[in-house]
């Protein structure tokens, strides 16, 4: 099967609607792309798409939602998605949730999503929220928002290692360093704060592949909704000693920021990169973008090259982008 992407077209789902999952993170199930994401339109809520070729969306669930079923599993912890409510109308269409992103548990046999809450006013919570859901695409469980090990915790992604380990990475100290947070086996929770990497050098929306030997990080600079100079980092061990930052793609990334890489596994591994072309006026307008990532990794050197194409090619047999 070989899919084009349209990176100028508007992407819509079989209802003839917008796809709304800005921020988003993408499952692999069964021949399923399932792509889960930020819905702000009216009350806010996370949505969840799928696909075969990463080109035709159907529509699945909002899967979390102001009034989603809530379990207290945590002993700090604040279950309220809708904290102005009552007292101040102009903020009742609840939390912001963004950055949404899921992984799979074989122990546990759930889906667990995490995911960077803030009470819907401003951006002063910093925190990380996790739900839970025994389908992919069903309603979510809502578990709460805390601080992992009390660090503020903002622009965030997840990452399952070969051997089922997972890991949460989000930006803490104001944005400042980045932390790597080792989760417990159900990865319903932060077992240790493993790694703290670029400190001070304010990197944010994070997304992480494994190639070869070699962990890779993705990441963009600080400048809230407009594009900056994209980087990479990479390391052999994610509790270890991690490489300086290199450039990716142009000074504004081809104006993105990137939110997720989708791994094409056919003969070889392609790399998709998912941006996010935020509209910093008109949230709503904003648009995500498909390019090629080219990885490369040999025993000493890693390089990642990002690719504007306004048409991107994905063939699945091949495991080949471009
Ligand atoms: C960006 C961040 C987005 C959103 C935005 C708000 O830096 O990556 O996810 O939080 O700031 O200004």
């Amino acid at each position: 099967m070989e899919t084009k992407i349209n990176n100028n077209k508007i992407i819509k789902d079989d209802r003839n609607k917008k796809v709304e999952a800005h921020g988003g993170g993408f499952i692999k199930k069964d021949d399923y792309f399932y792509w889960f994401g930020e819905n702000r339109l009216g009350i806010k809520k996370v949505t969840c798409y799928r696909s075969r070729d990463l080109k035709n969306w159907e529509y699945r669930n909002d899967v979390l939602t102001l009034t989603s079923p809530t379990e207290k599993h945590y002993i700090d912890t604040d279950l309220d998605l809708n904290p102005f409510d009552d007292a101040d109308k102009k903020f009742d269409c609840g939390a912001t949730i963004e950055r949404p992103k899921v992984l799979y548990n074989e122990k546990t046999r759930k889906y667990v999503m995490w995911m960077h809450y803030e009470n819907g006013r401003d951006y002063s919570c910093a925190r990380a929220a996790v739900a839970v859901s025994d389908t992919v695409d069903g309603d979510y469980t809502y578990l709460g928002s805390f601080r992992p090990q009390n660090y503020m915790s903002r622009d965030c992604t997840l990452f399952k290692d070969e051997d089922g380990t997972a890991y949460f990475i989000s930006a803490a100290r104001n944005n400042a360093d980045l932390h790597i947070y080792k989760l417990t086996d159900d990865y319903l929770n932060i077992e240790d704060t493993v790694n703290k990497i670029w400190i001070n050098k304010y990197r944010e929306a994070p997304a992480l592949i494994k190639r070869g030997q070699y962990y890779i990080l993705v990441t963009s600079g600080c400048t809230g909704w407009t594009p900056n100079q994209g980087k990479y980092g990479y390391t052999a061990d994610l509790e270890g000693d991690w490489s300086e930052l290199f450039d990716l793609g142009d000074e504004t990334t081809y104006d993105t920021q990137p939110t997720y890489i989708i791994e094409i596994e056919g003969a070889n591994t392609g790399y998709l990169y998912v941006g996010d072309r935020w509209d910093g006026e008109e949230y709503h307008n904003s648009e995500y973008k498909f390019l090629p990532l080219e990885v490369s990794v040999d025993k000493e050197n890693v390089s990642v090259k990002l690719m504007w194409t306004e048409k991107v090619n994905i063939d699945f047999e091949a495991g080949k982008i471009y």
